[in-house]
């Protein structure tokens, strides 16, 4: 049986970026309600919203004080079951993100914990003798620090992998793990249609504690192989109960952040008899060099790790690494634009579920922020380092060329600088436009629904030239469709072995027909075709 999800074009939508209903600046529910009318045009299917429970906001709602209510800043419980009824009226299904390997320090359950060691939730979290220094070289990674962190009124430290504000609960406990099957209950009863889960991998940690082993890498691993503070194997325990819950509640989705560029670690968390979570992120796409190969490989390497029955998905941006449409910057705005047409195309078009960060398909890109302007820990903890800060890529939502961009109202202060580029490059400006990146992304997006082979069709992937992506889908019944994707800002000489036509080009009219012999592909040009 298909899933809705496996069908799904999803749609990330950061929260406090996305739309300012009242002009304070930070996006909220209501303006997210006001904007589902441009998500149902774009064609998507799904939002997953970043947090928006209660918080003190010290890492920006991935730090929850309240697993069951909406934070003010972004409105009230009201206002979320406004914006689920009328994407439900919309046929948008709604995804939250649970954040469940670590609360706000300023959380109840924490704020008792940590009061004595007799304290009913104190076993709720992890904690180890403070004998004056950490027990081992675990790191908080948005401090640079020691992620064990003094806790004077128990004469312990408790662990923080990410800042001291995140303290990381102990999913030994079975009291924990009811409590958190609970809330999901309590969302899935709201007619939630699953969640995003927060760090998943990082639920369990080494019993004995023992250090991680060097790594050369500094993106995203913090020159650590993450074999101890994450990835044990008992996580997949956990993974089934949470997923006998989600079954329970009917047809819910859940979407594991399984961390980092392990292929294998993240194709595990299907569960080898599929009971596991029902997708994993598969973020390789987000560290990948442009070229055809590199994507190809990358493609083939994940779809060789999946377990038998497990459906893929890709991801080219979110909310924690620099946008694609930067990342993946040409030689001029020229090559740019057609790079990022190249993306969309590959991203809509190949066998799996695509994920799209908001604005991506208006091009928003990213820009070095002033120090002054930044309001990301990591980015604070890191700066003037460019690479790492997040605060670039969470910049406010481009609607139109107005005051504030339409983001918040002429007179607020949005929370992070806009991209003044905003100006030309915005929502409106590229609605009014057939050209625009805007409505290639539709036309791919309303393909893709038409087309059963795009959607759940076989890929095959075929060699025409180095520099050239080339992949066919096709599923019984249905008419196959062959994607061709020039990488190089050249012109490149193909050969079809099928004659095909135009479904969708960058460069060519639907309809025009290419014969099996000799052709020229534009540089940077995209087509979609469907074979005669
Ligand atoms: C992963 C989230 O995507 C990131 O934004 C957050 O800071 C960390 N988890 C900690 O919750
Ligand atoms: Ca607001």
């Amino acid at each position: 049986m298909r899933h809705w999800w496996e069908d799904a074009v999803f749609y990330q939508i950061y929260p406090r970026s996305f739309a300012d209903s009242n002009g304070d600046g930070i996006g909220d529910l209501a303006g997210i309600r006001a904007r589902l009318g441009y998500l149902e045009a774009l064609g998507i299917d799904a939002i997953w919203i970043s947090p928006f429970f209660k918080s003190p906001m010290k890492d920006f709602g991935y730090d929850v004080s309240d697993y069951r209510d909406v934070d003010p800043m972004f409105g009230t419980l009201g206002d979320l079951k406004d914006l689920l009824a009328e994407a439900r009226r919309r046929r948008l299904r709604v995804v939250l993100d649970l954040v469940a390997n670590h609360s706000s320090d300023e959380h109840p359950w924490f704020l008792e914990a940590r009061s004595s060691t007799s304290a009913a939730k104190h076993g709720w979290y992890l904690w180890v003798p403070d004998t004056g220094g950490p027990p081992n070289n675990w790191k908080a990674i948005f401090e640079l620090g020691t992620a064990w962190h003094p806790n004077p009124a128990t004469g312990e430290r408790y662990l923080g992998t990410f800042t001291r504000h995140q303290p990381e609960f102990d999913w030994r406990n079975l009291e924990l793990r009811g409590a958190f099957y609970d809330i999901m209950r309590y969302w899935f009863d709201l007619g939630v249609d699953g969640f995003r889960l927060d760090v998943a991998t990082a639920y369990v940690k080494d019993a004995k504690l023992r250090s991680n082993p060097f790594s050369f890498k500094a993106n995203p691993d913090f020159f650590q192989r993450h074999i101890y503070d994450r990835n044990q194997g008992e996580v997949h325990g956990i993974f089934k109960e949470m997923r006998a819950v989600a079954d329970q509640a009917g047809e819910r989705v859940l979407i594991g952040e399984t961390h980092g560029q392990d292929t294998a670690l993240a194709a595990s968390c299907h569960g080898r008899a599929g009971d596991e979570l029902n997708m994993a992120f598969n973020f390789e796409f987000l560290y990948r060099p442009w070229g055809a190969r590199s994507f190809r490989e990358s493609a083939e390497r994940w779809y060789a790790a999946l377990p038998e029955g497990a459906w893929p998905n890709f991801t080219l941006s979110n909310h924690d690494q620099p946008r694609h449409f930067w990342r993946y910057r040409g030689r001029g705005p020229t090559e740019t634009e057609a790079r990022a047409r190249v993306a969309a195309a590959m991203l809509l078009t190949i066998r799996g579920t695509p994920f799209l960060y908001y604005g991506e398909e208006i091009g928003m890109t990213c820009r070095r922020l002033p120090r002054s302007a930044l309001r990301d820990p990591l980015g604070l903890a890191t700066w003037p380092l460019r690479a790492l800060g997040r605060d670039p890529e969470r910049t406010p939502m481009q609607w139109d060329g107005g005051p504030n961009a339409g983001f918040s109202s002429a007179s607020g202060r949005p929370w992070l600088p806009l991209n003044p580029d905003y100006v030309s490059r915005n929502v409106a400006e590229q609605e009014a436009d057939p050209g625009s990146l805007l409505s290639w992304y539709k036309a791919l997006i309303s393909l893709r629904r038409s087309s059963p082979a795009l959607r759940e069709g076989a890929i095959s992937f075929f060699d025409l030239h180095p520099d050239v992506l080339a992949y066919e889908r096709s599923a019984d019944g249905a008419k196959s469709v062959i994607v061709l994707l020039n990488f190089a800002p050249k012109r490149k000489r193909i050969v079809l072995e099928k004659g095909a036509k135009v479904l969708l080009g960058s460069g060519r009219a639907a309809g025009v027909e290419l014969p099996p012999e000799p052709i020229v592909l534009g540089p940077s040009e995209a087509i979609v075709a469907e074979v005669f």
